[in-house]
């Protein structure tokens, strides 16, 4: 994907947390996968405080300079476009714009620190297909990707990309949030939690700590009691 179609944005590690209701307790000893991670400082934070977590991304078969770049020019897009629409965010956990800013602009240099010291925590990576082994890591944390999209991305592609993530994962995977961009429940969900459970694996919906995009205020807990849903 060319570079100028990239939006290198992401979320803090204390975002992450609270988003997926997350303890130090829970990623201690676990190796954890942030997919997609996009410009998060999660993989950053995280690998400063002993966590081993993992960043792949599709953005990240471009070289980290120019993401760091693009980054800066998206976060200030992305503030204009927040400016233009403040009544349809929450301003809780960010208290202004300038707020907002401060944090994704946090993020993206923690990222961009992190990626040039250690590259070999952000892994390219084109879905529905990821670059790992079966039951690779213990926990996957996947945010504004699945059900966000889904104005472009489609049932069949929500349905690989959770399939390649059961895949990849040994144990749970979160999904954060719930609702399209629109602040919508994504429609085809309740098909999709059916499909997980006749697949064996456990659901569990999750009201959590955060909400900045109205209605984006739960996660999916996706507990995999079987190596895969094929
Ligand atoms: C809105 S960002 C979310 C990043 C981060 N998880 C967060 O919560 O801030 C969506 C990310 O998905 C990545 N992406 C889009 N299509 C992808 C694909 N087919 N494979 C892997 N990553 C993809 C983009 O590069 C972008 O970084």
């Amino acid at each position: 994907m060319e570079l100028n179609r990239i939006v290198f944005i992401g979320r803090t590690f204390e975002e992450y947390m609270a988003m997926f209701s997350l303890s130090m307790d829970e990623l201690q000893g676990k190796k954890v996968l942030d997919c997609p991670a996009g410009a998060c400082s999660f993989t950053a934070a995280g690998g400063q405080q002993g966590l081993d977590i993992t960043a792949c991304d599709i953005a990240y078969c471009h070289e980290g300079e120019a993401l760091a770049a693009k980054g800066k020019l998206d976060v200030k897009h992305a503030m204009e476009s927040v400016e233009q629409a403040r009544e349809q965010y929450v301003w809780d956990y960010f208290r202004s714009v300038a707020d907002l800013a401060e944090h994704r602009t946090r993020a993206l240099s923690d990222c961009a620190a992190h990626m040039a010291a250690h590259p070999e925590r952000y892994v390219p990576a084109v879905l529905p297909k990821l670059p790992f082994q079966d039951g690779e890591f213990d926990l996957i944390l996947s945010a504004h990707f699945l059900f966000t999209y889904s104005d472009r991305l489609d049932k069949r592609f929500h349905l690989q990309v959770i399939e390649e993530l059961l895949r990849v994962a040994k144990e749970e995977i979160r999904i954060f949030p719930l609702v399209s961009l629109a602040g919508n429940r994504y429609e085809h969900l309740e098909e999709i939690i059916n499909i997980l459970h006749e697949r064996g694996c456990e659901t569990e919906e999750i009201r959590v700590p955060y909400e900045f995009q109205r209605n984006a205020h739960s996660m999916l807990k996706i507990r995999k009691n079987r190596p895969s849903i094929v």
